[in-house]
């Protein structure tokens, strides 16, 4: 008999985004964003940066990004996730926002990105795309970030508590650090801690936490 599902992950590796949402929707940006804009540092008046923000779910970041003087692409595989993201952005900063539903996997071939980026924006995103179309996704961020840009986000690893639902979702360190051989690492933070998900169910957590520049 195959092992019980974890309580907190369908068996294709999904969760159920709509409750997500409403779990998240009060809370501020990301730890990893955060370091990621304060390492660029204040947007001059008129020369707002590019960033991508990859499965923004309901906006947490893009609004931080919009927030500080950026130009976001916001993308997310739930038309929910980009109907939030739209309704919860101030009017001043909607003209330097494009939102799109549009799956991670279909990204690399999409002609609406930008294709330069100073900042491509992950949170806890990536272990959604199908493993099967990792590489071209990860090639595709390497790629479209400027010398100097840089990436914000996570990557599940080998011991999380879902590892065994989407195993190819999921990275040993070694892994990791190969991922960011175009990269110096500014921030890299390996977690292995058990605690809550963001619907409070408890759950054994294994990431890296990465804020890392492209050389
Ligand atoms: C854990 S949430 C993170 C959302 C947001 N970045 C945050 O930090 O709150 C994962 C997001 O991935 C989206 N997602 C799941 N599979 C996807 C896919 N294949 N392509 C694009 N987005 C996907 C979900 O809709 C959800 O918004």
């Amino acid at each position: 008999m195959p092992a019980p599902l974890p309580p907190t992950i369908t068996a294709d590796y999904q969760r159920d985004w709509p409750k997500y949402f409403e779990a998240v929707a009060s809370l501020g940006p990301r730890d990893t964003l955060v370091r990621a804009l304060d390492l660029f540092g204040p947007v001059a008046p008129g020369r707002a940066p590019v960033a991508i923000d990859v499965a923004c779910g309901e906006g947490r970041d893009t609004r931080e990004m919009l927030r500080r003087g950026w130009r976001v692409v916001a993308f997310d595989g739930t038309a929910l996730g980009v109907e939030r993201l739209l309704a919860g952005v101030p009017e001043l900063d909607k003209p330097r926002l494009t939102a799109m539903e549009l799956r991670m996997e279909d990204a690399p071939a999409c002609e609406s990105l930008p294709a330069r980026a100073d900042l491509i924006n992950a949170s806890f995103a990536l272990p959604f795309c199908d493993p099967a179309a990792f590489p071209a996704l990860w090639a595709w961020i390497v790629r479209t970030l400027a010398p100097g840009g840089r990436f914000a986000g996570q990557i599940f690893g080998e011991r999380d508590e879902w590892a065994p639902v989407r195993p190819a979702s999921h990275f040993s360190r070694e892994q990791v650090l190969a991922l960011l051989e175009p990269f110096e690492h500014e921030h890299f933070e390996e977690v292995e801690k058990d605690g809550g998900d963001a619907l409070g169910t408890p759950k054994h957590h294994h990431l890296f936490h990465i804020v890392a520049r492209k050389r």
